[in-house]
């Protein structure tokens, strides 16, 4: 294995180098006290991918007698067809799009063994789950890329139930087709509906005469220009809106439910009064997308995988890497489920048929639809028995998040405490700890900021709010979370727009020893 190439990833030898120091130092260290006058001691060790924190952590969570569920995977080039003759050439899983739901209990092994046939490295995280870090598909701080042509093995417990997803952590390859949604089921949940639809929100370009990697060089060449605050000219957005005036820095030509565009939507046979359980996920890179029933309301259930005190809400916006469960009961006409991409032009639809029924054009439906009150998922509260009791945090970190208006002149860069990513600085925790991350928006546009490893607590109003593990920052706003330092290891911490994660905003959640 060459795990010697990566610094990073050599956290035991950087611990046994620590320890070498002796006892005096390593103390000294550790206290993260008077480190100036004693240079070499340098900042306290990291709790590496590989650390036996890591696998005592892992250990805790395995369920006696559990079943491993076992996936053949394969990442690789494929022609896609969007519906009414669209088609693309893209990468995705299986050649699928998305690619094949995976489907297994809490507590259950997953077991994924991963064949990279694209021609550039890759890797696959498991969005939203806390999972043993060296599992968490980071190349560079949780495992080496895997290379084109090869393979590699993901196993680990299912630590929750819920709607999680899962996608490359290589570049743009998220913004391609490799997204699938990974379900997750809780054999003890009631589960008040008839039937359930995943249905998973994208934005489209790649294969359309450009692709994301062309994009984003284009954004990085024209800097301030196109970038966000700048010249959003053509987005048709005024300054309100629920996520403020900047929609994105993407136009895209398509928005696809499931797969599709909305000329050719997935329909879904139903009876009147049937209720259905929506699992959302917004697997799109550019575009959050406002979502619901033209006429009725929805009963949101959970967000990120965990529940919430059940809301009705008319319309329900969903950021870059959230997901929504929510329950509607089929009205007695064939009704689309709209899905609009917030700020841009466009929509994706799935037709909910009864009767064999009819759907009407979803763009006459869209004027009405706008109009309609929109939740925010960090308004929603957490059920009392997720919910993470308030406690003193005993750290606290900043995060304030900056834009090419406020950052490096002329530049498309995106920044947390006017730093671009480096997988070698972050942000440290210790285990056991109550930490508290504070996002601080001083750009313009909104960020759907997003921890691995773990699912904070919203600090809504009056100090409740929901779990999540993405939650949207919006412009000039500050929102805090809270979580409980347990799962050891290097936890990325990110803007989950992948423009904005690929120029700079991202850090570390690092825990230290
Ligand atoms: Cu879907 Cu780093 O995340
Ligand atoms: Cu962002």
């Amino acid at each position: 294995m060459p795990t010697g190439e990566n610094p990073l990833l050599r956290s035991p030898l950087s611990r046994r180098r620590f320890l070498a120091l002796g006892g005096g130092l390593a103390a000294t260290a550790t206290l993260g006290a008077a480190c100036s006058s004693q240079p070499q001691a340098g900042p306290p060790p990291r709790v590496g991918p590989q650390s036996p924190a890591v696998t005592a952590a892992a250990q805790a969570r395995q369920v006696p007698g559990a079943p491993t569920v076992n996936v053949a995977l394969q990442a690789a080039p494929a022609e896609i067809d969007l519906g009414a003759g669209t088609r693309v050439s893209t990468w995705a899983f299986r050649g699928q799009l998305p690619g094949k739901e995976i489907r297994a209990k809490k507590g259950d092994v997953l077991r994924v063994d991963l064949r990279n046939q694209l021609p550039q490295d890759t890797t696959i995280h498991w969005h939203g789950l806390a999972i043993r870090n060296d599992m968490d598909g980071v190349p560079g701080l949780t495992q080496d890329p895997i290379k084109s042509g090869a393979n590699f093995r993901y196993e680990f417990t299912l630590p929750e139930s819920g709607t999680f997803w899962f996608h490359p952590h290589v570049g743009m390859q998220l913004d391609r087709g490799l997204y699938a949604p990974l379900i997750i089921e809780d054999p003890n949940e009631p589960g008040k509906y008839d039937t359930e639809v995943v249905v998973v929100l994208d934005d489209w370009i790649d294969g359309t005469g450009t692709n994301p990697d062309a994009v984003l060089a284009n954004l990085n060449q024209q800097g301030m220009a196109m970038g966000a605050g700048g010249g959003m000219s053509g987005m048709g957005m005024s300054g309100n809106g629920p996520l403020g005036g900047d929609a994105g820095d993407v136009n895209y030509p398509y928005y696809l439910a499931n797969g599709k565009i909305a000329a050719a939507p997935q329909v879904v046979e139903a009876k009147p009064g049937q209720r259905i359980r929506l699992r959302l996920i917004n697997a799109g890179a550019d575009t959050a997308f406002r979502v619901g029933m033209p006429t009725s309301a929805m009963t949101i259930t959970h967000t990120d995988g965990f529940p919430v005190t059940p809301q009705q809400a008319q319309a329900v916006i969903m950021g870059m890497g959230e997901r929504v469960d929510a329950i509607i009961t089929v009205p007695d006409t064939t009704t689309p489920l709209l899905v609009v991409p917030e700020g841009k032009n466009g929509i994706a639809q799935l037709v909910i048929r009864v009767n064999q029924g009819v759907a009407p054009d979803p763009r006459t439906l869209v004027p009405a639809f706008l109009q309609r009150p929109v939740l925010n998922t960090a308004a929603t509260r957490a059920t009392e028995q997720v919910f993470l009791p308030t406690k003193k945090p005993d750290v606290t970190h900043d995060l304030v998040l900056k834009g090419p208006t406020n950052g490096p002149a002329g530049k498309y860069t995106w920044t947390i405490n006017d730093k671009m990513y480096n997988p070698a600085e972050g942000l440290p925790v210790r285990q056991g700890q109550r930490a508290r991350l504070r996002f601080i928006n001083q750009s313009m546009m909104y960020h759907p900021m997003h921890l691995h490893g773990h699912t904070f607590q919203v600090r809504g109003q009056g100090g409740v709010g929901p779990r999540k593990d993405t939650v949207l920052v919006l412009p000039m706003q500050t929102v805090e979370v809270d979580f409980d330092a347990d799962n050891p290891g290097q936890w990325l911490t990110h803007c989950h727009n992948l423009y904005h994660g690929e120029s700079g905003m991202m850090t570390v959640t690092s825990y230290v020893e």
